[in-house]
């Protein structure tokens, strides 16, 4: 599918992989609508686009509020009279010690990763089938496909991610219509990870190795293009180590555990830490 002139709404524009996806599909010249609930952010990369002709639709969105969801539909097809493309990236990260977790938190972090693409790719999917062609991209995550410790909520939302895509694509690949999960690892130069590094001073193992927000941006191309089932963006390549857990539960789970636990309990540790001061209004503790 060539980009000219298609329409692609890219949920989570406003920061890290969704704001330099739109800058890459503006180069492609597609026709782009950015969501997300910093409408500061999105006219800000609005204006930028548009300097440079991209045709740019903003839409203040929450994706965890369903009538936001609706309001972003109408005005793309009133705007465009139709949807080429759904990206289904905003997310929030939900590293924490389980036992700590607020009930509010892991309801946030499943309306926002999971219900919300649902819900969304349910309202755009009738203009696909009306045009007999599309495409669904959901931003997942490698803890879709490896859940490491203190990420279970956050994990169990990208594998919720996975299993949605497969669903879509058994139903309506024969209508025109595809759709991709998208698996970055640690995305180094930008978004949710490039926050935790910076705020706890810890990075992940080198052996896990990591991404950039480019090589995601390339994998999106790739799959609105050829629409695969599910691109891992990982280097060193990381599906070895999803077929030996697959193949080898104990041992799998033991290196996951090895190379993300001690990272991850340093971002847990940081979580609670701030849960803690905001509950003495001690705001001198450090924050991700
Ligand atoms: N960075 C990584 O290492 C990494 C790795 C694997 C997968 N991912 C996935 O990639 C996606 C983007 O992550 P990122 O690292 O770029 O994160 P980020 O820098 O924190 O950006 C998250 C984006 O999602 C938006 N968002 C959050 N909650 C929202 C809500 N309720 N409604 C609408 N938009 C919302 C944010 O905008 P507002 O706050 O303005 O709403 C922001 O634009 C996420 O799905 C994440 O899980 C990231």
């Amino acid at each position: 599918m060539s980009l000219q002139d298609k329409v692609v709404i890219i949920t989570g524009a406003s920061a890290g992989i969704g704001h330099d996806l739109a800058q890459h599909l503006a180069k492609e010249k597609a026709r782009l609508v950015l969501a997300a609930r910093s409408e500061d952010k999105l006219q800000h990369l609005s204006d930028q686009l548009s300097a440079g002709g991209t045709d740019v639709l903003v839409v203040r969105t929450d994706v965890s509020d369903p009538n936001d969801l609706n309001d972003l539909v109408e005005q793309t097809i009133d705007r465009f009279q139709r949807i080429d493309v759904l990206i289904n990236n905003a997310g929030v990260e939900c590293f924490c010690h389980f036992e700590d977790v607020e009930t509010d938190e892991i309801l946030q972090t499943i309306e926002t990763n999971l219900t919300g693409a649902i819900v969304l790719t349910r309202l755009v999917v009738p203009h696909m089938l009306r045009q007999s062609s599309g495409a669904v991209i959901n931003m997942a995550s490698t803890a879709g496909k490896l859940c490491p410790p203190f990420g279970g909520v956050y994990g169990a939302t990208k594998a919720g991610l996975i299993g949605f895509t497969q669903g879509l694509r058994g139903e309506y690949l024969d209508r025109g219509i595809t759709a991709t999960a998208i698996c970055p690892g640690f995305t180094k130069n930008g978004g949710i990870y490039d926050r935790i590094v910076k705020a706890t001073g810890k990075k992940t193992s080198t052996a896990l190795g990591g991404t950039s927000t480019k090589a995601v941006a390339a994998a999106v191309l790739k799959a609105i293009h050829a629409g695969p089932p599910e691109i891992i963006v990982n280097w060193p390549p990381m599906r070895p180590a999803i077929v030996l857990r697959e193949i080898f539960p104990r041992i799998g789970e033991m290196l996951t555990t090895a190379v993300s636990k001690p990272f991850l309990r340093r971002a847990a540790d940081m979580s609670t830490q701030e849960k803690n001061a905001a509950a003495t209004g001690n705001s001198d503790q450090p924050t991700a």
